[in-house]
């Protein structure tokens, strides 16, 4: 059993991010979605705000599962049983960063591997942060985000 884990701060979740789910989730097991309060961002939505979204557009994909994390990613790997974690990449300038990254994880933890998917293109251009700032000045994500999540992320500006 392959037990992989994709994970990220997903605040909120995109098309992109669900692309690599939909396309990770094929090729493992069992595809654990982690989301982590990454400590050197400020967060819009909670950890459980995150999670449910995340939950609800990957309702239909039988072998994801959503689960919150803190700490280290290669403890959470552990406990978990996974064997690889899953990055995607939208540009070159990714890289750098995703392969400090792996290297420093594997100096963690030898076992851990890691599967790099390349962003579809229509999603290159896609962060949270581009999501957060144009929902923040009531401009239209829907070509970003899940259909299923506009309404809540739409919401969480309105109460700004
Ligand atoms: N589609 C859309 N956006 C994407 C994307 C895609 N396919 N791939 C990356 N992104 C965006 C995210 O939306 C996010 O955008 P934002 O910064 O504008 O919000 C950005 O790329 C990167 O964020 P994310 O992929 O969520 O990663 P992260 O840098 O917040 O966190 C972790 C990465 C969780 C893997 C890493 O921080 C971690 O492992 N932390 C645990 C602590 C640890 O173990 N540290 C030691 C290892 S160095």
């Amino acid at each position: 059993m392959v037990v992989g884990i994709y994970p990220g701060s997903f605040d909120p979740v995109t098309l992109g991010h669900l692309d690599l789910i939909k396309r990770s989730a094929k090729m493992v097991d069992t595809l654990i979605v982690g989301v982590l309060n990454n400590k050197k961002k400020v967060p819009v939505f909670t950890e459980e705000e995150k999670k449910s979204m995340i939950e609800l557009v990957t309702k239909d994909i039988p072998n994801v599962q959503v689960e919150v994390f803190e700490g280290l990613l290669v403890d959470f790997a552990r406990i978990k049983k996974a064997g690889v974690i899953i990055r995607g990449l939208r540009a070159v300038s990714d890289f750098e960063y995703e392969l400090q990254m792996t290297q420093l994880n594997r100096q963690l933890e030898k076992s851990l591997d890691n599967i790099f998917l390349t962003a579809s293109l229509e999603y290159t251009y896609l962060s949270s942060s581009a999501v957060r700032e144009i929902a923040s000045y009531h401009g239209d994500i829907s070509s970003m985000v899940p259909a299923q999540i506009i309404d809540l992320v739409e919401e969480k500006y309105k109460k700004k």
